[in-house]
């Protein structure tokens, strides 16, 4: 049996989130972020999750795209979701910057989920058709799927960070893992050390032969490679040239008590994000004396997620203490020093944020990417504003030109937010012209096609 689509997204979320009885909106992510644009402009389908358990829908189609939503149950929510994804998979990805929890029923719901978005893949596909299949919640499924239909031209691409051989070698189901990816055509990372690692643990742990970025496998050749994922350049451009997005950016400056410096975070509220230690340097800025009451305003937006695994629960908590720490050190009455923004916010509101922040402070401890650094970049065609990045970030290979830091170094840290804050317009000016051509000349788009042509060409 199969379908109708040519080209088919495999993804563990779709772009859409249930809200309420009839609303939807965008999924929270990078991922989300990169592949909508994508999809709306080559007519796909997208199959995934809602992000709702125990609910069976139709496909339907939104903004432009054509969505198969694939059923879960609550304890799947909970095992493969919360459990296998996002407290196995997830910290063992990002360095082990929490433990990852190893536990066989996590496992079997991780096998049973993926062999289920293969069946679903099958069904939906049509001869020949092009299968993109995203992200470490689903790495078993290429193989899975070409089980089931040889005839697919399947790709893969890796969101999150491909650890270092030391690191996966502690996962029990490693090899599993490795042969399910294999399955695929061609597998993209976001860094060409992802690439490497994948390559030396296929010829470490299952045996295989390689000729530079081609591994052998049962007599084809699967090609692993580096595509740097990006952000839509041209419409985040375009945005914030609106009136009405200025007129926004002025009106939160205002808000936060027109300060001389605004510095902005925006990210999921993820413990490998970095938020607690760039919390603790603005602190210590206004514990010693640097940053003057009422001089600089902390705006930190941090994105509901996962909000039932246990490193979650505990990481809000934290963050929680801090803010509330630092605002009772240094607030006065009627003004505190941190913002914190416990919420979802539109498109527009974020490129209005960005607008208004002098510093933009991206300090994750390990990050795939980080599209919130590009997102900045695209916005600041005034070619103001300052980026602080981790050179933990994979977007650090490329903006170059920001002010970068080690997230650990707390010292460091205040020195690159001081400097930030006091750099002359010329030079935010240099720096920023730099890494707006980068990321003008990388956009999401470049990303797709680079990664569609390889695969293509495979
Ligand atoms: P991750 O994929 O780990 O969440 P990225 O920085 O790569 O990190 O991508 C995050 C994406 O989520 C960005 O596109 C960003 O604009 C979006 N986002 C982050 N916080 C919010 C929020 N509060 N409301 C809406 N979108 C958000
Ligand atoms: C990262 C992951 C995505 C994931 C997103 C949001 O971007 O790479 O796969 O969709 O975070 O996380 P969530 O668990 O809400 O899907």
């Amino acid at each position: 049996m199969h379908g109708t689509s040519s080209f088919l997204i495999v993804a563990n979320r779709l772009p859409v989130d249930r809200v309420g009885e009839k609303e939807w909106r965008r999924s929270p992510g990078g991922l989300v972020t990169a592949i909508a644009p994508v999809m709306q402009r080559r007519n796909g389908a997208w199959l995934g999750w809602t992000g709702a358990a125990e609910e069976e829908l139709k496909p339907f189609d939104d903004d432009g795209m054509h969505l198969i939503p694939v059923p879960m149950s609550a304890l799947e929510v909970e095992l493969y979701y919360e459990g296998f994804s996002n407290a196995t998979l997830w910290p063992l990805y990002h360095d082990v910057v929490a433990a990852p929890v190893y536990s066989r029923v996590l496992w079997d719901a991780y096998r049973a989920v993926n062999d289920r978005f293969a069946r679903a893949a099958a069904d939906a596909a049509a001869p020949g058709a092009v299968v993109w299949v995203q992200d470490y919640q689903l790495q078993l499924v290429p193989a899975m799927l070409r089980r089931l239909r040889p005839d697919l031209k399947i790709g893969f691409f890796l969101h999150i960070p491909f650890p270092p051989a030391e690191l996966f070698w502690q996962l029990p189901w490693r090899n599993e893992i490795l042969e399910g990816l294999l399955g695929a055509d061609l597998v993209g990372f976001q860094r060409p050390g992802g690439a490497s690692n994948f390559i030396r643990l296929c010829r470490r742990l299952l045996g295989l032969q390689n000729h530079r970025n081609e591994i052998l496998v049962d007599g084809r050749t699967v090609r692993a490679d580096a595509f740097p994922i990006s952000v839509d350049f041209g419409e985040l451009d375009q945005m914030v040239r609106e009136p009405r997005i200025q007129a926004r950016a002025k009106e939160i400056r205002a808000e936060l008590g027109d300060p001389e410096h605004v510095l902005l975070g925006v990210d999921r509220l993820d413990y490998t994000k970095g938020i607690g230690q760039r919390l603790k340097a603005f602190g210590e800025l206004l514990g010693d004396g640097t940053v003057k009451p009422g001089e600089a305003a902390f705006v930190q937006v941090a994105t509901p997620t996962r909000e039932r695994v246990a490193e979650y629960i505990r990481l809000r908590n934290d963050i929680e203490l801090k803010v509330g720490r630092i605002n009772g050190e240094h607030g006065m009455l009627g003004s505190q020093p941190i913002t914190y923004l416990h919420q979802s916010y539109s498109k527009a509101e974020l490129a209005a944020l960005y607008c208004a922040a002098d510093v933009m402070v991206v300090t994750p401890l390990r990050d795939g990417m980080n599209l919130v650094a590009k997102e900045y970049v695209s916005c600041r065609h005034d070619l103001r504003g300052a980026l602080v990045l981790s050179e933990f970030a994979g977007a650090a290979d490329e903006l170059r030109q920001a002010f970068l830091v080690n997230p650990y170094d707390i010292e460091g840290m205040k020195r690159a937010m001081i400097a930030a804050m006091r750099a002359t317009p010329h030079e935010l000016g240099r720096r920023m012209r730099s890494l707006r051509r980068r990321v003008a000349t990388h956009n999401v788009d470049k990303w797709a096609s680079d990664f569609l042509t390889a695969l293509d060409a495979h």
